[in-house]
Parts: C-alpha cells; structure tokens; sequence
C-alpha cells in the first residue's frame, strides 16, 4: 500500500509519525514539499518517506490520499488535481464536506472524512471518521481508537468537541504556571501537573462505561478541598462558559 500526503503540517506530521512507529504496513509515504521544514524533518527520521515534487506527484505515487491542508487552501488546489481510479480519499480538512468533496473529485472514489488529533503521534487517541468504512477504521485502529459516525450532521458535534483541545492545553498551563510563581521549579511543575490530568483521565478512560458523574462525587467530600473547588468555580460560571464556547464552535461549523 502507498501512501500520500497533501499538506505537511501539524497534523499530517503527527499521523505520518503514528503510522511509522506503527505496525500498519506500507510501501511509501509520500508527503508534499509544504511545508519545506517539516517534511525535511519527516524524511530524516524515517524511512521510506518520499518527499514529492508537487501535489499532482504525491496523487501520481499513492493508492490512499490524505488531505491535511487548511480549509482555504483545499477550496483552491483540489479542484486542480486529478485523482486516480480506484483510489481511496482521507480528508482531515475540517469544514469541507461530504458533498463538497465528492464535487470537487470528480471521480466515484471512496472518500472519508477523519478527525485525527495529535496524540495519534503516539498511537493513542481518537479518530472519528465519517462515513462508516471497515478499511479506513481498520487502518486508523492500528494507531488509535477509530470511532464511527453515521450522518455528518453529527461529526461536527465531534469536529466542535476536537476544538476544546487548546483549551485544555491552557487549563494545564494556567496551574503550572501557578506553581512556578510559587517557586516551584518549571520542569517539576509542569511534569506534576502532566502527570496528574494524564493518569486522572486515564483512570476516567479504563472506566468509561461508568458515569462520570461518579468521578464528580467520588473525587469530593462535602467541604473538602475539591468539593471548594468544584463548587467555586461552577458558582463562576466556569463550566457554563465551556458549553457556550463549544456551542459557538458548533454553529460555526453548521453554518459551512
Ligand atoms: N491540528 C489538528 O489537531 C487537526 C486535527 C484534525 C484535523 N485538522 C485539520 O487538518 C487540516 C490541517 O491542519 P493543521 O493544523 O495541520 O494545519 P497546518 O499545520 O497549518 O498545516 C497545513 C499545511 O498545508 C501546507 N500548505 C499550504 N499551502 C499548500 C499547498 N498549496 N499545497 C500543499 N500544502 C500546502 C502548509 O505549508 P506552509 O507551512 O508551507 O504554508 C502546512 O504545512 C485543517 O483543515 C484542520 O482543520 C487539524
């Protein structure tokens, strides 16, 4: 199997990472020239990575195209492109949809939307895809936890959900940052705070059918420390403000 990259950037450097240390087998890997440092990058640290000379070059050399560039950016390239017969399509771009794309390809080709998010680098997280597909879920299980979706109404609720990871990126920051006013040393505080919120979520995961609402109560005791904390900050709307901004990201995405 060869595959192709479209857009070098955060995201298609994280895939292209996961599926190398993976056990998902390949002929090539062949990655657009954009962006330069990246896929320079990419090519050094593994093997059997083939740095195209164009877009057109990577379609040209794959059986799966992935497409990882901006929203903007694919509205301009792809109706420019010509894809092959028999050919399977991955978009990762997120506001182009199903129709769009089928449009834009021409071609009656397999065509599947995917969330993929960083951690996938690591194996581990993540991937809805739209629309149902046993080849594409088998492929991204290798380097994740594929999760089908049925109508694409329903995948931006996901898409808005993939939206909350900066946040939760800054939550992480604010407390270690908290502790480094407090004299702590940087490293210590930020492998503290890492360490905590990987293995609470962990823990939450291992138990994912049990609410998580019993975490809420089971973590607190009435006037305890994270029974003032909980409380304090759904008393500031804390929580409240979550929702509405992952309901503004939802209807940003409607609107598309
Ligand atoms: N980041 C995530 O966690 C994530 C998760 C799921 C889906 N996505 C989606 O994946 C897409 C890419 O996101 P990203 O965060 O990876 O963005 P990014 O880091 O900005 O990557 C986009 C890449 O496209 C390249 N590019 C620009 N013009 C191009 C062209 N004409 N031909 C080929 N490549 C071109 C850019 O190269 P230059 O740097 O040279 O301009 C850049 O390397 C977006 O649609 C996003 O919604 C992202």
């Amino acid at each position: 199997m060869k595959l192709g990259f479209i857009g070098t950037g955060n995201i298609v450097s994280d895939v292209v990472t996961g599926i190398c240390k993976s056990k998902i087998k390949y002929k090539t890997i062949t990655i657009s020239p954009r962006n330069k440092e990246k896929s320079k990058k990419l090519k050094k640290k593994f093997k059997k990575i083939i740095i195209a000379k164009n877009n057109q070059d990577v379609i040209n050399n794959s059986d799966w195209v992935f497409l990882g560039v901006l929203p903007e950016i694919g509205e301009k390239i792809l109706p420019k492109l010509k894809f092959k017969n028999k050919q399977i399509i991955v978009s990762f771009i997120s506001t182009i949809n199903y129709k769009k794309l089928k449009k834009i390809v021409k071609k009656k080709l397999k065509i599947v939307r995917a969330i993929p998010m960083p951690p996938i680098r690591l194996g581990k997280g993540p991937i809805a895809i739209f629309p149902p597909d046993r080849q594409v879920k088998s492929f991204f299980n290798k380097i994740g936890t594929t999760v089908e979706i049925k109508n694409e109404k329903l995948s931006n609720n996901f898409w808005a959900i993939s939206g909350t990871m900066a946040s939760f990126y800054e939550l992480v920051k604010v407390l270690s940052d908290w502790l480094v006013k407090r004299r702590l040393k940087r490293i210590q505080a930020q492998q503290y705070i890492t360490s905590l919120y990987s293995a609470l979520a962990e823990l939450a995961s291992v138990n994912s059918k049990k609410p998580l609402s019993n975490f809420v109560s089971e973590s607190q005791t009435p006037g305890g420390l994270n029974w003032q904390g909980v409380n304090e900050l759904r008393k500031a709307g804390y929580y409240r403000s979550m929702e509405n901004s992952v309901n503004n990201i939802l209807k940003r995405l409607n609107k598309k």
